[in-house]
């Protein structure tokens, strides 16, 4: 066996005995799989259906086609007033083809700070997207850890932003897209929803959609939809000249086929009723999750959650992420550190970050949480040893295998 061969079955061994509770992975199921390793990752694209830079296309354009149509049913777009362009790379280049279709370098971008629940590229100084722009953030309010609408209402007043970005990573309640698209429209703003993290979610209708409040709605495709690393850019139709030469030919060069095709085979898959039952119990499992681990004494920002992520704040225990975070990944159970309102340093951040989607992913219920709230708190409050620890977690996971056969 070749070295690479030996490391990706390692690799998917490790996947398979640990207990991943990071709100952003998911397991793509094996059809998926089969797409992104075909032979369409071959073929040059450059270039839109029916407009292309390179011969020998046609195939790639019903592709293409059929993704962007499936892509604009399953979010129950009219094609009239909505177009989706599914070439973006990933949701940061995503993200930065929007921002540069619709601003010039040093307009205003009002964007969601990353100690409140935002994202890198909603402006942060150490992204492109807080480089380009002038930016202010919004945060949460620092006593309820909710956003406060009026509050962002008065800095998009003050500041007269020509984009507000809306959307989380790792906040823990809805967001009231109504109330941004408002505030946008009230300054005179375009308003961009991320929804690369409750995307699955807001497709099952289990969270408000920001659809009618939004000029553009980019979203990643490998969290709550379940396929694989890629994304999209839902845009009105009038924006759609501009944001699609921003994606290509401003910001990127060939669409990567094979993963289109996989994003495709995952609109299939979302747009069946089991995909429905999915998103629902990755809410109930989320809801049991935060519940028992209240109940066992942790603190929770918000003190629970309305999506299928959680927070714990970690300073009541006097420990910080990172060492929470290495605490339970000895134990084979994976939550990242996340910062909270009031931390001040993304290296040594107070919070503990934790999701259900991939964990549901392996078919575990209300039952196997509280399973995993009862390892957490050995291993976080009674201080037990993470190798016992590490032990049951392996023999617990037996019952859920992952559907990776070849490399098993
Ligand atoms: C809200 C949000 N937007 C954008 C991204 C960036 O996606 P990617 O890591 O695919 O570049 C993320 C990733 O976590 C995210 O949470």
């Amino acid at each position: 066996m070749k070295k690479i061969d030996k490391l990706i079955k390692k690799e998917v061994v490790r996947q398979q005995n640990s207990i991943n509770l990071i709100p952003s992975e998911n397991y793509v199921s094996q059809k998926v799989l089969d797409a992104i390793g075909s032979p369409l990752t071959n073929k040059y694209s450059e270039g839109y259906p029916g407009k292309r830079y390179y011969p020998g296309n046609e195939i790639y354009d019903k592709i293409e086609m059929y993704v962007q149509n499936l892509a604009l049913k399953a979010f129950r777009l009219n094609q009239k007033n909505w177009s989706v362009n599914i070439q973006p790379y990933s949701g940061s280049p995503a993200n930065l083809a929007v921002y540069l279709a619709l601003m010039s370098p040093g307009d205003k971008l009002l964007g969601f700070s990353l100690t409140s629940g935002g994202h890198l590229t909603h402006g942060h100084f150490v992204n492109y997207s807080g480089k380009l722009f002038k930016v202010r953030q919004y945060s949460v309010n620092p006593k309820t850890g909710l956003l406060d609408y009026d509050e962002i209402y008065k800095l998009a007043k003050k500041f007269k932003p020509k984009l507000i970005v809306s959307g989380l990573t790792s906040y823990p309640r809805k967001i009231d897209f109504k109330k941004f698209g408002q505030i946008a429209k009230k300054v005179g703003a375009y308003h961009l929803a991320d929804i690369s993290h409750i995307a699955g979610l807001i497709l099952a209708n289990l969270h408000p959609t920001p659809f009618s409040y939004s000029d553009v709605v980019t979203t990643t495709t490998h969290k709550t939809l379940r396929g694989p690393r890629g994304a999209l850019i839902f845009m009105r139709k009038h924006l759609e000249e501009k944001i699609n030469k921003s994606v290509f030919p401003g910001l990127q060069g060939g669409p990567h086929n094979n993963i289109i095709a996989g994003i495709g085979v995952m609109f299939e898959e979302a747009l069946t009723s089991k995909f429905i039952k999915y998103q629902q119990q990755i809410l109930k499992n989320a809801k049991v999750l935060s519940k028992e681990l209240m109940n066992l004494g942790f603190t929770l920002w918000t003190n629970g959650t309305d999506n299928h992520l959680m927070v714990i704040d970690l300073k009541p225990l006097g420990l910080n992420g990172k060492i929470a975070e290495e605490i339970l990944e000895s134990a084979n159970i994976l939550a990242n550190r996340n910062t909270l309102p009031g931390d001040t340093s993304p290296f040594n951040p107070t919070g503990l970050r934790l999701g259900t989607p991939a964990v549901t992913s392996r078919g575990m219920k209300e039952k196997e949480m509280l399973k995993i709230a009862k390892f957490i708190k050995e291993l976080l409050i009674d201080q037990k040893d993470p190798k016992k620890i590490k032990e049951e977690v392996i023999r617990f996971l037996c019952k859920f295998p992952l559907p990776y056969k070849k490399w098993l």
